[in-house]
């Protein structure tokens, strides 16, 4: 059997675990040969594949980024859609196809499948939005850069006398900015589950500068305040229509700073989070979803994505992560909030 993969959406530490995990059990277990698709669904439009040996998957693990490439792509744009993807796999003789991504990778091979290509999923996204799974490899690094990288901010905050805002990732749910605060003990978190009046901003910043503290303010970049209509966006669309966010935390420090008289600064972390080595946990849980991925594959669970619940590996159908995100629950913001001030 010949099995294709394919990284698809915004790239995510762990990737390379996967293609790891699922590579070396097909071969070794099953006797599989693999292929990978360039540049997601790009590549899988345009047949455009590059053979994955054993050799190809040594020591990648530990690799940030995807050793295929990312983009995206919508399948059913730019030339694409089923008939297309099953002429080319049918021309490289491949059976089935690994699709690793988020939401929207996801919804794209759920159509695709109900059109009779037999795809397996790997949910994927450091917002750890995507419903139906616990965790997504991912997320753990980037909270662990974005907790290193908030530390650092106050501790030049703290020299300064000054107010600290960092920007995270989170474009519909503050996980990462829920995590990543509270382990830096952060005074107030802002997330896209909870709208906030810049009033109780000021307020929370002035409480901790009154205890003499430096205020540090997380901020994620999905959050909106109570009189703002829609998330901070000044760079356009994306290849999906979605709003390039970022930029909410140098929207919020002037305001801060006019209200409270604290010399504050904004520093949005951007990328950074989504680049280089995954965590230790990250990797296990992305080889273990590889590894899963294979047996799907094998016991032909088409049209599902394997997912982490509790410490096991489970299959789940598509529909069960689509048209419903994993938001931070009330309760977990209200515990958070003790804490803020
Ligand atoms: O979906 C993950 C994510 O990191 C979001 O948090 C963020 O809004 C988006 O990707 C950024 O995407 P891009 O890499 O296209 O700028």
């Amino acid at each position: 059997m010949k099995i294709g993969i394919l990284t698809s959406g915004g790239d995510c530490p762990g990737l390379n675990a996967v293609i790891r995990g699922a590579v070396l059990k097909g071969i070794a277990v099953h006797g599989q040969e693999f292929v990978g698709y360039r540049d997601g669904w790009r590549g899988v439009v345009e047949g455009d594949i590059i053979d994955i040996p054993r050799t190809m998957v040594r020591g990648i693990s530990k690799q940030g980024g995807t050793i295929l490439g990312t983009s995206r792509t919508n399948p059913f744009e730019n030339g694409g859609g089923p008939e297309v993807i099953k002429g080319h796999m049918d021309r490289h003789g491949v059976d089935a196809l690994i699709a690793i991504g988020g939401e929207g990778t996801l919804a794209a091979a759920k159509r695709l499948t109900d059109a009779g290509i037999k795809i397996v999923g790997v949910p994927k996204t450091i917002d750890n939005d995507l419903d139906a799974t616990d965790y997504t490899f991912g997320f753990d690094t980037a909270v662990e850069i974005a907790t290193e990288a908030i530390d650092r901010l106050r501790t030049t905050g703290e020299s300064h006398h000054r107010c600290m805002v960092a920007e995270v990732m989170g474009r519909h749910v503050g996980w990462i900015a829920l995590h990543s605060g509270m382990a830096s003990g952060a005074h107030a978190i802002l997330i896209p589950e909870q709208r906030v009046s810049i009033d109780q901003i000021v307020e929370w910043v002035k409480l901790a500068h009154d205890r003499g503290r430096a205020p540090l303010v997380v901020v994620a970049e999905g959050f909106t305040t109570d009189t703002m209509d829609e998330a901070h966006s000044e760079r356009g669309l994306d290849t999906f229509g979605r709003p390039r966010l970022g930029g909410i935390g140098e929207r919020l420090a002037p305001e801060i700073e006019a209200r409270t008289g604290i010399e504050t600064r904004a520093t949005v972390l951007g990328h950074i989070q989504r680049g280089g080595v995954p965590t230790a946990f990250d990797r296990v849980l992305a080889t273990r979803l590889g590894m899963a991925a294979i047996d799907s594959v094998v016991e032909g669970r088409w049209g599902t994505m394997v997912s982490l619940n509790g410490t096991d590996i489970v299959h789940v159908g598509f529909e069960a992560a689509l048209g419903r995100l994993k938001t931070v629950p009330q309760d977990r913001y209200d515990e958070a909030r003790v804490l803020f001030g």
